[in-house]
């Protein structure tokens, strides 16, 4: 799959199979995560790796709108300073494991928004931190991501010149 290919087909996967994910495909998730460029480079976050089936059931336990997380193989919880900016230093990074993920047939979703105080609780983080997100990560158990995508069309979201003149391209 080429980049674009990768965000044409993905979709937010949130059942996985009993099915180790290979250490090089984890390992190469978390480095897309800490090779994304950021605002001046200053990488406001951290990554915490939770592979261990006790703790994805109690990671599940308080991601309140992913409790699927304690069935992935593994999860990643973003950390993130707390400044607009490394919002989207996050959000970067997150995007990069998802399709970076997906180009390898594995699936995942992102859960819960900050901050998850019951999350920083479990995982020890300090208070000058925020968790930005939970990646639960698998192989899908449904044959999902055919491209078929649930958006606005083009004419609502896209425009030409200026606000209000919709472009659709052919
Ligand atoms: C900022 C953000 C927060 C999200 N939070 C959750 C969440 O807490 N739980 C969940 O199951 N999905 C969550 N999602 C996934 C969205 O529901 C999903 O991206 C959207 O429904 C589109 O799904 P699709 O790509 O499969 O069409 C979140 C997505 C984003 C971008």
């Amino acid at each position: 799959m080429n980049a674009f290919e990768t965000v044409q087909t993905v979709l937010a996967v949130r059942a996985f199979q009993d099915k180790p994910v290979p250490t090089e495909v984890k390992n190469r998730i978390l480095e897309a995560a800490r090779l994304t460029g950021s605002g001046s480079n200053h990488q406001p976050w951290h990554f915490i790796l939770i592979e261990n089936r006790a703790e994805l059931q109690q990671l599940g336990a308080v991601a309140r709108t992913g409790p699927y997380t304690a069935q992935a193989a593994f999860a990643v919880v973003v950390i993130i300073e707390r400044s607009p900016i490394a919002l989207s230093d996050g959000s970067r990074a997150i995007q990069s494991m998802l399709l970076t993920a997906w180009a390898d047939g594995v699936g995942s979703n992102w859960v819960g928004f900050v901050p998850m105080p019951e999350v920083s609780k479990l995982l020890d983080i300090p208070d000058t931190l925020d968790v930005l997100a939970i990646l639960p990560f698998g192989y899908p158990t449904k044959d999902i991501g055919q491209g078929k995508k649930n958006r606005k069309a083009p004419e609502e979201v896209f425009h030409i010149g200026k606000f209000g003149n919709p472009y659709a391209p052919k």
